[in-house]
């Protein structure tokens, strides 16, 4: 089956074409960085009328480059949330009227689950139960998976998503957006050690993630100690660098170490790492060393599959598909869309027992 995978959650026009869910025809992005650049983030307004500059000649590079026509497409697979709404809505209106036009089945996806299936390419079949760790701009989330399609969130953030933490520390340091990378190379000429940052723990003993006390920590240490941000132009001094690399290694600690306890007690078969977070280093060796203490297979997806793009969707759609499953016209954007369906199986079940005593 040959599925057109649409993207357009953020700041990323993409389309791909996939055959069979696991073959990669064509994977374009438009990476809308340069436009967003002067503003420190994302602008909605502008990300959205750029989607719709871009999806129409992107889908044709996407056709284009994987040598087929539209009408060799058989399904199409769309980002349906969560995300920003105007963004949203570009793809969502193109893929309903693509697959309208042609005649084909589509569906909506759930742009997390999409990054969940941004290993199938390059790694061997998903071994179930699963853990996903999905570290991005918008989310940071530990998935337990008992079987392909059912998601429990046993661990998220109780703030900001761990990127989104890369990028305001970034700002305060006066580096570039996106934070992550910039933040990642610098790092590599810093001292680790050299500042103790926290990392949260959250009160009520859930063992849940936050990021924004590390922020204000790090601003903390930049008031207290005088540290002025860098300057357009300068080449960062030493101290920048060690407080990219002891905030990184805090970011790291708590994402690996929370996954370890977990992983420990939920014992699952493969711990996925994906989103634009798992394009750092730091982490991806931290996540190693513990997959090798739980004898513990970890699956990343590659660099250009870990920030967002269609090729996921692309996947994580044919699964659906393939599982009999459609969205019809009526389908829309949803902006806080959850990926989270086995909790419910948990209420229901307990229901059951509670009946059952009875
Ligand atoms: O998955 P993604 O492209 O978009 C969302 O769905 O949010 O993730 C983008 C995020 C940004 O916050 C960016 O700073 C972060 O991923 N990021 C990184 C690295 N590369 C991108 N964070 C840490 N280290 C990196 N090398
Ligand atoms: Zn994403």
């Amino acid at each position: 089956m040959l599925i057109l995978g649409i993207e357009s959650s953020c700041d990323e026009t993409a389309a791909a074409v996939v055959r069979g869910g696991r073959e990669i025809l064509s994977s374009v992005i438009s990476s809308q960085i340069e436009l967003h650049k002067p503003f420190g983030g994302v602008v909605p307004e502008l990300a959205a009328r750029e989607h719709l500059e871009k999806i129409d000649p992107i889908v044709d590079e996407a056709l284009a480059r994987a040598n087929i026509t539209l009408e060799e497409i058989d399904a199409v697979a769309v980002t349906q949330g969560p995300g920003l709404v105007a963004s949203l809505l570009v793809g969502v209106c193109y893929a309903k009227a693509l697959a309208f036009g042609l005649d084909i089945p589509f569906i909506g996806v759930n742009h997390i689950e999409g990054h969940v299936f941004s290993v199938a390419f390059e790694n061997p079949p998903i071994q179930y139960p699963a853990f996903a760790l999905i570290v991005s701009g918008g989310h940071t989330n530990l998935f337990y998976i008992p079987e392909a399609g059912v998601y429990k969130v046993i661990s998220r953030t109780r703030d900001d998503a761990a990127g989104e933490a890369f990028d305001k520390v970034a700002k305060m340091l006066g580096l570039e957006y996106p934070g992550g990378p910039v933040i990642e190379k610098l790092a590599r000429e810093g001292d680790a050690k050299k500042i103790k940052f926290p990392v949260a723990k959250i009160s009520d003993g859930r063992p849940d993630f936050s990021f924004s006390g590390l922020k204000t920590a790090v601003a903390r240490y930049l008031r207290e100690n005088e540290i002025a941000p860098v300057g357009k132009g300068e080449t960062p001094a030493q101290e920048i660098r060690d407080i990219a690399a002891s905030f990184q290694a805090t970011v790291v600690r708590s994402l690996v170490g929370t996954t370890e306890k977990l992983a420990a007690e939920y014992k699952p078969k493969t711990l996925i790492i994906a989103g634009g977070v798992a394009c750092n280093d730091a982490l991806r060796e931290a996540a190693l060393n513990v997959g090798g203490k739980l004898k513990l297979p970890v699956y990343f997806p590659s660099k250009h599959l870990s920030t967002d793009n269609a090729a996921m969707i692309a996947a994580a759609g044919y699964f659906h598909l393939e599982r009999g499953e459609r969205s019809n016209l009526r389908m829309t954007a949803d902006v806080s869309m959850r990926l989270q369906n086995y909790e419910n199986e948990d209420a229901e079940l307990k229901r059951k027992k509670v009946r059952y005593r009875l």
